[in-house]
């Protein structure tokens, strides 16, 4: 885990990255995140690997009995690894999700239905001092995916979307080069969201136009550090990749020519 970001009076960050780059492209950053609203809201629970210090980092932010929501963004195990450990110091939390997770989540465990409080994107959840907007992201992984718009803090969570590869692991989306940053990006979203190049550019154009009415002022994206004032050229990156090149990684002949060089202290110059 990485120390805990605040980005505003009501939102702090639980970062943490895979502990290794992905050869030829960069770190990945997994957040989860903490929203202080009036009912507080847990964002995504983590990597299960590393149990003991992400329980750590959310206790040294909130009381996890004071957790009312635990939203769910997706099924996948970076964002539902310490779901368990998370329920059980937080009696009082209901899991926010829809039919298809917890359909996917109940191949990991049995979730009863008195754990859960059903939301559909377009539907809304009122957590005391303001109504959170359920908005599934323009790309994402699962079928369960479901972001959220806080109005009140101007932020989008978009769980998978969004994110990016990066040089180093970073506190804010604006410490990385701006080239960088939007070639991380735009690889980052064809790698996860493969069935982009399948998309058509104006049904794809359509749901981005929707992000862009929205205008979150900040993003908080799972898979990269906040960004804040960066929505433009994040969609007009995204508007881009249905017929960009599709991400391939590297293969075992190269992955051992990355890898010898590397162990030699050595810049990897071999391409995937
Ligand atoms: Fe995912
Ligand atoms: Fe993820």
């Amino acid at each position: 885990m990485d120390k805990p970001i605040q980005v505003n009076s009501d939102i702090t960050v639980l970062p943490s990255h895979l502990p290794l780059p992905i050869p030829g492209h960069g770190y990945v950053g997994i957040n989860a995140f903490v929203l202080k609203s009036q009912q507080p809201v847990l964002v995504d629970t983590g990597m299960g690997i590393e149990a003991d210090e992400y329980m750590s980092a959310l206790e040294s932010i909130i009381d996890p009995s004071e957790i009312q929501w635990i939203w769910i963004t997706h099924d996948d195990a970076d964002h539902i690894g310490n779901l368990e450990a998370v329920l059980a110091r937080a009696p009082k939390a209901k899991i926010i999700t829809n039919i298809i997770g917890v359909a996917r989540m109940e191949t990991s465990w049995h979730i009863n239905l008195d754990m859960v409080h059903l939301v559909n994107p377009g539907e809304t959840l009122d957590v005391g001092d303001r109504i959170l907007h359920a908005v599934r992201p323009p790309l994402f992984d699962s079928p369960a995916t479901m972001g959220l718009y806080d109005p009140k803090s101007d932020a989008f969570f978009s769980s998978d979307c969004f994110g990016a590869f990066v040089p180093e692991p970073v506190p804010n989306a604006q410490d990385v080069a701006s080239d960088a940053l939007l070639e991380g990006f735009g690889m980052f979203n064809k790698g996860n969201h493969p069935w982009v190049h399948l998309a058509d550019e104006k049904k794809l154009g359509s749901v981005l136009n929707e992000v862009k009415e929205m205008n979150p002022q900040t993003i908080l994206s799972a898979h990269l550090a906040p960004a804040t004032g960066m929505l433009d050229q994040f969609l007009k990156t995204m508007a881009q990749l249905p017929s960009a090149d599709p991400f391939v990684g590297p293969n075992q002949v190269e992955i051992e020519q990355i890898m010898a060089q590397v162990n030699a202290g050595q810049v990897p110059t071999v391409e995937a």
